[in-house]
């Protein structure tokens, strides 16, 4: 009897794996198809012109007809789409007549950039990382790492596209507002000096400065693709000399003046010294300054199975932060799961006095303020 509950127990294991990893590669498989619509504008035409035809769509975006008939019946067969059929004849076979439409709920899912439901940029994410898998595959028996720039632009700009619009809505609005010392001193006189550490393309130097118009913002990261993206984006935002940008490593930035204010948004654990990085943001303090990390809002602790923020961050983890922070110094290699005693190491190590937790509801972000 027990054989047999061990015997059953064993097969709704496997199956229950088989089933569940069945699933994923359909999920891939979206994820991968969605590239394709998004970067070849398919998703957008179809937003903008109504139900259409393979043959109109393809018209439209310069596609050939076949690929994007198949597309489309994919799009619409896994449920992205919605598919009619049309009036066949005169020549027209029935998958020739057949329309397809894209809701703008999933269109604000799949290309609003600017919208917080937007899964665009970490859908892209997924796709980057995907593209850097064989050298990645060779750092795990080297051990060395690959750096970031080889990851390529849909990685880079995945992630700037997945926290930009937190950061156009969120950031000046409802997090460092909820810090009422420092909205106070942003807002204030002398105009409060901002310094943003691995600040990528840009988008949380822009918000900052837009919602705090007296604020001068410096941004910097150690990518030059990413600044070269920052600067166009910042002369596109027109905020003037307030806002500037260079490339520079954390460990070593060499800049000089000092700060009301340091952020580090998700680049700690990318650091490959995080401690010399912290120590160097204590150094640029002024006498009231505070450096703001935000990072994942992953559990105190190691659990498997582990709740989806720690998957997901483990995943990226192995995929891509591990292999590109190592690339910079195996020193720290923290990898994407830095718990908050990890960070608290860091700060203490670095000469932070103290690490508070700040009170900003995030679903994927744990803020911590540290003080001098
Ligand atoms: C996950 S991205 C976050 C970018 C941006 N802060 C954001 O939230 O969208 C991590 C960034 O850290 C930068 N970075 C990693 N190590 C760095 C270092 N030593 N100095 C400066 N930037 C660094 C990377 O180039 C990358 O742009």
């Amino acid at each position: 009897m027990a054989t047999m509950m061990g015997d059953e127990q064993a097969t709704a294991r496997r199956d229950a794996l088989a089933e569940r990893l069945f699933e994923a590669v359909m999920g891939a498989m979206d994820v991968q198809s969605i590239y394709l619509g998004d970067q070849l504008g398919l998703y957008k035409t179809l937003i903008a012109g109504g139900s259409q035809t393979a043959a109109q769509l393809a018209q439209r975006t310069g596609t050939h007809q076949r690929y994007i008939r198949e597309w489309l019946e994919q799009q619409a067969a896994t449920g992205i789409l919605e598919a009619e059929e049309g009036a066949a004849g005169d020549g027209t076979d029935a998958a020739e007549a057949r329309r397809f439409t894209l809701s703008p709920e999933h269109a604000e899912v799949l290309i609003d950039r600017d919208s917080l439901s937007s899964l665009a940029g970490l859908l892209r994410l997924a796709v980057g990382v995907s593209q850097t898998l064989q050298p990645v595959l060779q750092a795990y028996t080297t051990g060395a790492g690959v750096p970031y720039p080889d990851f390529g632009v849909d990685t880079r700009e995945g992630i700037a596209e997945m926290n930009r619009p937190m950061f156009l809505h969120l950031l000046g609005q409802d997090w460092l507002p909820s810090i009422p010392a420092l909205h106070a001193r942003l807002q204030a006189d002398p105009p409060a000096r901002v310094l943003d550490a691995g600040c990528g393309t840009g988008w949380s130097s822009i918000a900052i400065a837009r919602a705090y118009p007296n604020a001068v913002v410096h941004g910097f990261d150690a990518d030059e693709a990413s600044i070269a993206t920052a600067r166009a984006n910042a002369a596109a935002a027109d905020l003037g000399d307030r806002l500037t940008f260079a490339v520079r490593d954390a460990s070593r930035p060499g800049i000089a003046g000092r700060f009301d204010l340091v952020t580090a948004f998700e680049t700690v654990h990318d650091m490959g010294r995080p401690v010399a990085a912290l120590a160097w943001m204590r150094d640029l303090l002024n006498e009231t300054g505070v450096v703001l990390v935000a990072d994942e809002r992953v559990a105190e602790t190691f659990t498997a199975p582990a709740d989806p923020i720690d998957r997901l961050n483990y995943g990226f983890s192995a995929l891509h932060c591990l292999p590109a922070t190592i690339a910079e110094s195996d020193e720290a290699a923290t990898g994407t799961v830095m718990r908050p005693s990890i960070l608290r190491r860091y700060a203490t190590d670095a000469g932070f006095a103290s690490v508070e937790v700040a009170p900003v509801e995030h679903d994927f972000w744990r803020f911590y303020v540290l003080r001098p």
